[in-house]
């Protein structure tokens, strides 16, 4: 029986970044560490950094309400945040170790160098997400806009005149993004429309390697939090190639004894699915089957 993991199951390059950053920081810091918001959304990891003392700061605001003692070391998660949380932290006395994701650091300055150039901002993503909450706080507010679906495309209006830099939360649907862009771009009046595509390819990469996977695999095994949309999409990915799916969280939710002959399995995992999770399925899967 062969068993594939596949190579860009769970952490994506940035993430795996961060989340290696705050071992590091829990190992060499004395005083308290702190994620800035929880480091992934995997309550397991979240778990096992609390035993390793390291906390989460939910938002600026605990800072003043006496939840938090100030002081110590804050680490960035790969999301990012905006100018104006890198400058409370620091004013509160914090030691700020910056893990943003490159790629979205990358943005930032795009979108601050354009904005100070007197262009107006367009984020295509969701306005709640992190990510996007991070870059809008380097862009000037007034000229500012998050568009997520065609509704929101079709109703805007630069309110600056007629320059307009559109960039991307880097998760967002690159068809969704081009179709978007369109809408605004058919808007006749504005000038100088410059479009960066700021959109990463690492989930694409995860789910056509996932797609491919599962069109060879008897067997495939899909491994992320339930509540977690791109594990639920690469469940949905690998179930059309392959019927014979399973979505689980740990290797406790996998019931092999009723799978019957098996030559092939193939193993991926979400985005917030540690490697340890991966390698215990895999070795499960060796010994059951
Ligand atoms: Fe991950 Fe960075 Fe891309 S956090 S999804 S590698 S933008």
């Amino acid at each position: 029986m062969n068993i594939t993991v596949a190579k860009s199951a769970g952490f994506c390059f940035g993430v795996k970044r961060a989340v290696n950053k705050v071992y590091e920081q829990a190992d060499i810091k004395r005083g308290p560490v702190y994620t800035y918001g929880p480091i992934i959304h995997n309550e397991e990891v979240v778990r096992d950094l609390e035993q390793k003392g390291v906390k989460v700061l939910p938002s600026i605001e605990a800072l003043t309400d006496g939840q938090i003692r100030q002081g110590g070391t804050v680490i960035i998660r790969s999301h990012g945040v905006s100018r104006e949380v890198y400058e409370k932290l620091e004013q509160a006395g914090f030691e700020v170790e910056d893990a943003t994701c490159p790629f979205v650091l990358k943005i930032h300055q795009i979108v601050e160098e354009f904005s100070n150039d007197g262009y107006e901002i367009v984020i295509i993503g969701s306005s709640e997400h992190p990510e996007v909450e991070g870059i809008r706080g380097w862009c000037d507010p007034e000229y500012t806009t998050v568009i997520a679906d065609v509704q929101e495309a079709e109703n805007f209006q630069p309110k600056s005149g007629k320059k307009v830099c559109i960039v991307a939360q880097t998760t967002f649907n690159y068809k969704k993004f081009q179709e978007l862009v369109e809408i605004i771009q058919k808007k006749g009046y504005i000038r100088d429309i410059r479009v960066l595509n700021t959109i990463c390819n690492a989930t694409e990469e995860r789910q056509n390697e996932a797609a491919s996977l599962a069109e060879t695999s008897d067997l495939m095994i899909v491994i992320g939090g339930r509540s977690s949309s791109n594990t639920q999409k690469l469940y949905e990915i690998c179930k059309e190639e392959c019927a014979n799916t399973y979505y689980i969280q740990t290797t406790a939710d996998l019931h092999l004894a009723q799978t019957g002959h098996i030559d092939n399995v193939g193993i991926t995992a979400g985005a917030s699915t540690p490697k340890k999770i991966i390698e215990e399925v895999q070795k499960y899967v060796r010994t059951k089957l």
